[in-house]
């Protein structure tokens, strides 16, 4: 089977970093490009990050920088899970060799989606606003996108509001652009990706690897460790690399089909991805919505795809 090509849209971020790695060596997938939005931090800090993560690991794959705030609402950010700089923790050489590419994330992702074969699958982990305005520019790239895999929502509870996941209120109204666009969808979010918990034993295991990427993961996941254990979870979640594993080990993920709509009143619940799995709104289900993973099967994977990384 030939490899599942795909582009990265992030902004990295702890999680996104890791999602990152993954993409970047898997050997089932090619990493076309990465996309850099607004999101945990301003798109001054995620491009930034996400140079210094490929810088780090030695990756040559084309990074754009995109939108600098959501289509509608006011930024919000995510200082508080991610710090200051979006990526608190790890600690990275200047910016020497990598740079970002001239043209926009949105122009990129339009001109590569209008010459491909219908063969690319966006992975969006990340607040929707780069993949939204691509679509909102040129409707013709939703014929053109083979699926969404996206990090984002919930069924059941939020995280950044008691009923919002962060991803989705950072641009809900991009997000709604997305679900209604009849692209075949997947939605991992908290749901299963709080199952997904970098814990002290995994984090020792993947440092044990003793190459960069598993330092990295390390540094990484100590950080949010710490942040995530002030919000009571028992240790950090790596959301964003559940939606690349999908990709290549779909079988380790349970998911269900739904029909998945953004509230976008602006009210307490504005945000919320509302996940009919039961047929009642009468509406075809526009997505396949995570529910569940085969942790250890999932984490042998990422440490396997770690374990790539030469030194
Ligand atoms: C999502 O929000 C971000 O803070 C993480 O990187 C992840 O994409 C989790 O809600
Ligand atoms: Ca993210």
């Amino acid at each position: 089977m030939g490899k599942s090509k795909l582009i990265l849209d992030c902004d990295v971020g702890h999680d996104d970093a890791i999602a990152l790695m993954v993409a970047a060596k898997n050997p089932a997938l090619e990493l076309l490009g990465v996309t850099a939005v607004a999101g945990n931090q301003v798109l001054e800090k995620t491009l930034p990050n996400t140079l210094h993560v490929c810088q780090h690991l030695g990756l040559e794959t084309p990074v754009y920088g995109g939108m600098h705030g959501p289509l509608v609402r006011d930024q919000i950010t995510a200082g508080d899970i991610h710090g200051e700089s979006g990526l608190d923790g790890p600690v990275f050489e200047p910016l020497s060799w990598k740079k970002a590419e001239d043209e926009n994330a949105v122009l990129y992702l339009i001109r590569t989606l209008m010459a491909s074969d219908g063969d690319i699958t966006l992975v969006p982990v990340a607040p929707l606003t780069n993949i939204a305005m691509a679509m909102l520019l040129e409707p013709r790239i939703k014929e053109k996108i083979k699926e969404i895999v996206l990090m984002g929502g919930a069924i059941g509870l939020g995280n950044a509001t008691p009923a919002a996941e962060f991803n989705i209120l950072a641009d809900p109204e991009a997000a709604h652009v997305v679900f209604t666009s009849g692209v075949p969808i997947v939605m991992m979010g908290l749901d299963l990706t709080n199952q997904a918990l970098a814990d002290l034993h995994i984090i020792e295991r993947m440092e044990a690897i003793g190459n960069k990427a598993g330092k990295l993961f390390g540094d990484i996941m100590r950080f949010t460790r710490k942040t995530q254990l002030k919000n009571g979870l028992t240790a950090g979640p790596v959301h964003d690399v559940t939606a690349v594993v999908y990709l290549f080990a779909p079988e380790v993920f349970e998911v269900k089909p739904a029909y998945v709509e953004v509230d976008l009143t602006k009210g307490p619940c504005y945000g919320r991805t509302v996940c009919d799995l039961i047929g009642r709104t009468g509406h075809e289900p526009n997505a396949l919505v995570g529910c569940g993973l085969q942790l250890e099967k999932f984490w042998d994977i990422v440490e396997e795809t770690l374990r790539l990384y030469e030194e």
